[in-house]
Formats: structure tokens, sequence, C-alpha cells
């Protein structure tokens, strides 16, 4: 039995920042945490995180292309992301969403295309999504209000406003909370975390990325989640161990092949 009943939603284990010490990574995992879900960011890092989840039975694996990935992606990566769904230990398809932040990243309409395209996939296979929205709050709205409906997932690392999250809520969705919520200017999303319905939250690190105070700047793993639950305790007034019982609900009930 491991230490907390835990998952941490959302983290990136096949990130090369993980290569020197994958393993221990995945022992503190073993020892401390009810399981993790591993997102892919391209075909690559989707095929490894499906080799991650079929190696150790408390990893699961989503498949898709990440939108600050997208000038690469071609129509055949989408077909390939559809096969991989009939995979058991792939648990929703992610990450997927609108990145408007850099302006490497690739044109709007051609990240509209392939997020549109994976929300069909999402219908057509019945699993649930990972959305990552950056800067896109607008467009993100709009396409999930008219492109996604029978379709539920998660707002990972979610920074809307909270009239957004409130019509997103209305729909179905949950909402991913982490590292980022720890940091004290980060108002918006501490308004959005105070506010969101219990049967609505999950938490995550996104690790290798934004590490929870008192680790900011250093690298983020998953056992971190617990950094992150205790702080969202804090906020909304209620109690580490009833976080952990509500969330992992959540996880099993969003990511419904996650046993
Ligand atoms: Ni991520």
């Amino acid at each position: 039995m491991p230490r907390l009943q835990l998952f941490d939603s959302h983290c990136h284990l096949d990130c090369a920042d993980f290569n020197e010490d994958r393993e221990i990574i995945l022992e503190e995992i073993r020892e401390n945490l009810a399981g993790v879900i591993n997102p892919g960011s391209d075909g690559a890092s989707s095929r490894y995180a499906m080799e991650l989840a079929h190696q150790y039975p408390f990893v699961w694996a989503a498949v898709g292309w990440h939108p600050e990935e997208i000038a690469r992606c071609t129509e055949e990566d989408m077909t390939q992301v559809e096969t991989w769904c009939t995979d058991p230990k792939v648990v929703a398809i992610g990450e997927i969403g609108l990145d408007y932040y850099n302006d490497e990243n690739a044109p709007h309409d051609l990240q509209k295309k392939y997020f549109i395209w994976q929300l069909q996939i999402a219908k057509r296979t019945g699993l649930p999504v990972i959305i990552h929205d950056r800067e896109a709050h607008g467009d993100m709205l709009a396409i999930i209000q008219k492109e996604a409906k029978g379709v539920t997932g998660v707002f990972h690392c979610y920074s809307g406003s909270l009239e957004t999250a409130k019509e997103f809520a209305k729909l179905g969705w949950y909402f991913g909370f982490g590292g980022s919520t720890t940091f004290k200017n980060s108002k918006k999303a501490r308004e959005v975390l105070a506010w969101v319905p219990e049967e609505r939250l999950l938490f995550e690190t996104d690790s290798p990325y934004m590490t929870p105070v008192p680790f900011r700047g250093k690298r983020n793993k998953p056992t971190f989640t617990e950094l992150v639950v205790k702080n969202a305790a804090e906020l909304r007034n209620t109690t580490v161990d009833e976080l952990i019982k509500s969330s992992t609900k959540n996880v099993k009930k969003l990511f419904f092949r996650v046993k």
C-alpha cells in the first residue's frame, strides 16, 4: 500500500529532466502515491508514456499532440493517436489545446484544426481529454461550447477567470491545480481553486515544471502533489485527508480506465 491514496493527475515522466533518476522517482511514486497520469505532447512522448504505463502498474498514459508541437503534426499522427486509444492503459487524449502565449507556436488556425480533431477522437472513442489553455481563453470557451458536446475532461493547471470556470463547470468539466496555486501572486488561480466544487477538483504537479513552494526553482516531481494538496486544504478551509479522498474519487470517475 502506498503512504497516500493520492494521484498526480498530470506529470511528464517521459521528459529528459528525469533521464538521470527516473527509476528512483518511480520508486518514490510507488511508495507514496496511488498513481500518476502521464500525458504525451507528441508521437514520441505519447509512445513513451504508454511504455511506462505498461511497465509500472501505477502509471497511466494519455496520448495526443500539445499545441506547442502542432507545427510538426500531420493527419497520419492523428490516425495513430486514435489507434492508441484502444490500449487499456491509455486513459485520455492529452495534452491537447491552444497556446497563444508564444509567437513561435503554430498559427492559431492550425492549432485549432488539430485541437478540434483530437476532440473528435475523444468523441468517437469515449475517452476524456486533458486540456492545455494558455492565453487562449476566448477561443477555448468558443470551441468547447461548439465542438465538444458529449466530451468531458480536465483543464490542467487552470489559468482562466472564475467567470469562465463557472461556464466550464456548468458543462461538467473538471479543473486540475498544481504548483502555481502555491504562489502568493497567483491570485486568479487561487481564487478559482477556492471556488471549484469538490466533485470537480483534481491535483497535479505538471512535473518537471511548475514546482510548488517551498521548492520553487528546483525540478518538480510527482510526490510534491502532497504540497499542492496541503496548500489547497488551507485555501478551501478543509483537511488534506478530505481532499485526497475526493480528488482520487474524481480521478477514477473522469479517467474511468484508472483502477
Ligand atoms: Ni503538461
